[in-house]
């Protein structure tokens, strides 16, 4: 039986019918139409789901929407504002930190989480962090770089 569940999402109060069974990752890609979090797994491995719930990195593939009622989730189609990227989305850009795209939405969101997170981090540390996101194009090098560019960025 379905229920309507309101959160805030990217700044906006949003409310949708949801079962009790309804991943956040569906919510925001049935519902909401912010198709930018992806699914890359069915095995909660591949954090292309990623997405901040309350300011913490969550994977939204293993996280129910009813869980989410009255949070503030932010996705990757919430962060560039006012027509600027997010220092991390644009220290991908400029690092080469992509190639199909696929998992970067999700890089992004643990990148800037592991960030806020973590002072002075070093490539060794990083490294460990992405541990639950997975790419199947990139050999993680520029990944890597991106996200100590990108934490650099913003901590300025
Ligand atoms: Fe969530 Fe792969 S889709 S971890
Ligand atoms: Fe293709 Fe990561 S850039 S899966």
């Amino acid at each position: 039986m379905s229920k309507s569940v309101s959160m805030t999402v990217n700044g906006k109060s949003v409310s949708a019918e949801a079962e009790p069974r309804t991943l956040l990752v569906q919510f925001l890609r049935e519902k909401l139409g912010l198709t930018g979090t992806h699914v890359g797994c069915d095995t909660s491995q591949c954090g292309a789901c990623v997405v901040h719930v309350d300011g913490i990195a969550v994977k939204s593939c293993t996280f129910l929407a009813v869980q989410a009622e009255g949070a503030q989730v932010t996705t990757i189609e919430g962060l560039a504002k006012d027509g600027q990227l997010h220092p991390m989305q644009a220290a991908f850009k400029e690092n080469h930190g992509l190639q199909c795209g696929f998992c970067t939405p999700g890089m992004i969101m643990s990148g800037i989480d592991i960030a806020r997170r973590i002072p002075n981090l070093d490539e060794h540390t990083v490294r460990e962090q992405l541990e639950g996101n997975l790419c199947r194009c990139t050999g993680y090098h520029n990944i890597v770089k991106s996200i100590l560019a990108g934490a650099e960025a913003m901590g300025k």
